[in-house]
């Protein structure tokens, strides 16, 4: 049992914005190593097919498997919306947990009014995944859910900031926060943060939408039930790190060196290109 509570935590998304998600989840589980697993070479999964987000979904899951993993955090909202059924399904035995669920608990827990805006990639939009799961927690809401694909590139270019950031998040926050919205009795007090990237753009955002709405993200109440399915399982490592092990192993499906520029903000710390090891899924 200690060989399985020592093995890696597994982490996967379909680039670098997970690595956000891994920093809550670092913070969280300290004790642990996590094998981060980005599949650069085929992002964006936002604008993809579901049954392209599947089967992409499921080979990553082998690749973290494969690896040796105990378990599996699906970092990527739309892989989480749309492919951790089928995830879930193939790999029966191994304690999963993807973003979708616990973002929806936090928003549920931040609505006041029951009206809740998520923005999040094409894909997890038109998959409904987050519209379900707060009805799920809140039958009485009111869901909005606005895809701001664009938003993605922004985070990447590193354009979280500055009159272009401003002005896509103006273009596609206006009619849910703009004034005429905000001054009507039912408008939506809670804003969900339904991709990796978004958290990048939280303080442009933040200006658009105002004070008085909450924002949300689902990294930390991620980490969190990570932590609680683990605990649940008998899987935490209560022992202090292996030193013969990194604490961090880092794959990608591509571009080690773009890996490292872009991904070393998303993490909020510096990743040098050699320690992302580059695979094949
Ligand atoms: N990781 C994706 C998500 O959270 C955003 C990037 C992409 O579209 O692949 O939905």
């Amino acid at each position: 049992m200690r060989a399985q509570r020592s093995a890696p935590i597994g982490v996967f998304d379909s680039g670098v914005g997970g690595l956000t998600v891994l920093r809550a989840l670092q913070a969280e589980l300290a004790q642990e190593h996590f094998v981060y697993l980005g599949d650069t070479a085929r992002l964006p999964y936002g604008t993809k097919s579901p049954e392209t987000v599947v089967r992409y979904g499921l080979q990553a899951a082998h690749a973290l498997l494969e690896r040796g993993v105990k378990a599996l955090i699906i970092a990527c909202n739309t892989a989480s919306a749309v492919a951790l059924p089928a995830m879930a399904q193939r790999y029966r035995d191994v304690p999963l947990i993807g973003v979708v669920h616990p973002g929806a608990d936090a928003a549920v827990a931040a609505t006041r009014s029951g009206h809740i805006a998520v923005i999040a990639t094409e894909a997890t939009v038109r998959g409904g995944a987050y519209q379900r799961a707060i009805l799920a927690r809140r039958p009485d809401a009111r869901i909005t859910a606005v895809p701001c694909q664009l938003f993605v590139a922004l985070a990447e270019e590193g354009w979280t900031e500055g009159s272009i950031a401003r002005a896509v998040a103006e273009r596609y926050l206006a009619e849910l926060f703009g004034e005429e919205a905000r001054a009507q009795a039912h408008h939506a007090d809670t804003l969900v943060l339904g991709c990796t990237h978004f958290p990048m753009l939280r303080s442009t955002i933040r200006a658009v939408v105002g004070e008085q709405v909450a924002i949300v993200d689902s990294a930390a109440t991620t980490a969190a039930s990570a932590h609680a399915l683990l605990r649940q399982r008998g899987l935490v490592d209560g022992e202090a790190p292996d030193a013969s092990t990194p604490a961090l192993r880092l794959l990608a499906t591509d571009g080690a060196e773009r890996f490292a520029a872009v991904g070393s903000r998303f993490l909020g710390r510096s990743i040098g290109a050699g320690e992302v090891e580059l695979i094949d899924l």
